[in-house]
């Protein structure tokens, strides 16, 4: 489909046929899926990343020893082949580049970045050594350069994690997995080695609320009572189910239920998961270094708007471990310039059009995925959310509300813009010769690719050195 054109009124007074380019911030599952369907509505897409590598969450989030949903990038790659789409990756909204410089050369800017921080607990010891939040435990595995040189002591023999939802799942199953479970996927060589080093046999979950109140997912929840090396522990219990309980939490009480009935196991490993829950205070020990965690036990009630909550006893309990992993959800972070409500941790937004402060839509901003909406939701989430923004600017397109940019923000004034302001900006052939280098480096090994991890070697790779 040829590019969307739009008359426009030049500097010197004649009018001109302009192509209709948006900028999307942020490579993530919901920006492909924006740029899919712009791309097919008939817009140019620039495609902006502050990493050189683009898929977002799906490179440095889903577990490596799930290669099949990581190949959802095969779809992604098909919509980076569309003529009228560019890559600009290791550019930074708020650092290398700045809001109203992207609004000065779009028609419109999409907010695609995403939820990179930690949700805190906000209890004593959380700062400890040994006291790590789920975020970069799983962006040092993943091999995302921000945490490539940060460190794990995994000397020690119960690690705890604090959350119930998959990502607590996902680090438990990491800390566990046998060498031969590990050895075929794209985890960064630096956790591989940790990993082989590693003295942690018991891995215990803690939830705050009860079995049915779980966020896991069923086949996550499933794959953990199928590892190789490690046995799944659960206490026999009675939960009650609400009428309205969804078929995921119904499931979840069987498997669950289905775990607590097994023999006790002879496996080397265990994850034992633990339910009503919460911990008040992490503990140290004279070195500074986690030594336990205090947990409260909780009874479950259920409030006037049907919600389950937990109420803490006053009976209390001392889980001695060497490290904790916080798992407790994700939260975003404010990008300068860029409108925040910083209660709710994302862009405010109306149904993806990015409001003001007075709660009017912004004039060509939009906003999509966990940015826009929290950081819940599965890949697949991102698609429909990211039709309906679209539908929103298409809408806007009609009536004329999108942005108007000034002169010169043509295609090629654009690179030579962000060349001069950004001189290593990695475009979709730099991407690819990461990818190549990668998955070359991982053929022998029967690996899907062995990860570059340090920004400065993505770079050079990038640029064909
Ligand atoms: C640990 C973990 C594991 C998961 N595993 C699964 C799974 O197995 N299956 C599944 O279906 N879902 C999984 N999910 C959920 C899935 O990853 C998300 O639904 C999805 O990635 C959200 O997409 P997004 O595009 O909104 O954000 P992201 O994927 O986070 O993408 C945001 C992008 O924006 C970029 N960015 C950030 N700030 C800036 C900036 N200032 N300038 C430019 N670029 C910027 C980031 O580098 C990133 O590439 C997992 C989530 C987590 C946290
Ligand atoms: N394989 C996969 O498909 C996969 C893998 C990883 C992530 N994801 C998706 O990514 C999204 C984010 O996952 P997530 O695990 O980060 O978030 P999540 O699903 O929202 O789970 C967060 C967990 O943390 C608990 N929690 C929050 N605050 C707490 C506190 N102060 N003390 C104790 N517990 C607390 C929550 O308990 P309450 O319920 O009591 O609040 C909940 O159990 C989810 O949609 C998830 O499905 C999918």
């Amino acid at each position: 489909m040829p590019a969307r054109a739009r008359a426009q009124t030049s500097a010197v007074g004649s009018v001109v046929e302009v192509v209709q380019r948006i900028a999307i911030v942020g490579a993530g599952p919901s920006g492909f899926y924006a740029a899919d369907q712009l791309l097919k509505a008939g817009f140019a897409v620039d495609l902006y990343d502050r990493l050189p590598t683009p898929f977002g969450l799906v490179r440095a989030g889903v577990a490596p020893d799930h290669p099949k949903i990581k190949s959802v990038t095969r779809i992604y790659e098909k919509t980076a082949a569309h003529d009228a789409f560019r890559f600009f990756g290791g550019v930074e909204l708020g650092a290398d580049i700045t809001r109203d410089e992207l609004l000065a050369r779009y028609h419109a800017v999409v907010y695609a970045y995403g939820t990179a921080r930690d949700n805190r607990l906000g209890i004593p010891g959380e700062e400890l050594r040994g006291s790590h939040p789920a975020t970069d435990f799983v962006g040092w595995y993943n091999g995302h350069p921000d945490y490539t040189d940060l460190e794990f002591d995994l000397d020690h023999e119960r690690a705890v994690v604090i959350g119930n939802g998959n990502v607590a799942l996902d680090v438990a199953r990491m800390l566990v997995l046998a060498t031969e479970e590990l050895a075929p996927t794209d985890t960064a060589d630096h956790a591989v080695a940790a990993f082989h080093g590693s003295g942690v046999s018991d891995v215990v979950l803690i939830g705050r609320r009860g079995p049915a109140q779980a966020a896991f997912t069923n086949p996550e929840l499933r794959e953990l009572g199928e590892l190789s090396r490690a046995d799944v522990v659960v206490e026999p219990f009675e939960a009650e189910l609400a009428e309205d309980a969804t078929p995921t939490a119904r499931r979840n009480v069987e498997i669950l239920q289905e775990y607590a009935r097994r023999q006790p196991g002879d496996k080397t490993h265990k994850v034992i998961l633990r339910f009503c829950l919460s911990p008040v205070e992490i503990l140290g020990d004279e070195t500074g270094r986690v030594s336990a965690v205090r947990v409260v036990h909780n009874r479950l009630e259920t409030g006037a708007d049907g919600r389950v909550r937990a109420v803490a006893t006053d009976q209390q309990e001392l889980i001695e471990c060497g490290m904790v992993l916080r798992a407790v959800g994700y939260r975003g972070e404010p990008v300068p310039g860029v409108p925040f409500d910083a209660d709710l941790g994302r862009i405010p937004n109306n149904g993806g059009r990015v409001t003001g402060p007075d709660g009017d839509p912004l004039r060509g901003e939009y906003a999509v995925g966990w940015i826009k909406r929290g950081p819940s939701g599965v890949i697949g989430t991102n698609k429909k959310d990211a039709a309906d923004t679209v539908a929103k600017l298409l809408e806007d397109a009609e009536h004329d509300r999108l942005g108007v940019p000034g002169d010169g923000a043509d295609a090629d004034a654009i690179a030579a813009w962000l060349r001069e302001r950004v001189p290593g900006v990695c475009t979709w052939e730099g991407w690819l010769n990461i990818d190549e280098h990668e998955t070359a480096a991982g053929a022998p090994a029967g690996r899907p690719r062995v990860k570059v991890v340090r920004m400065e070697d993505l770079q050079r790779i990038a640029a064909g050195a």
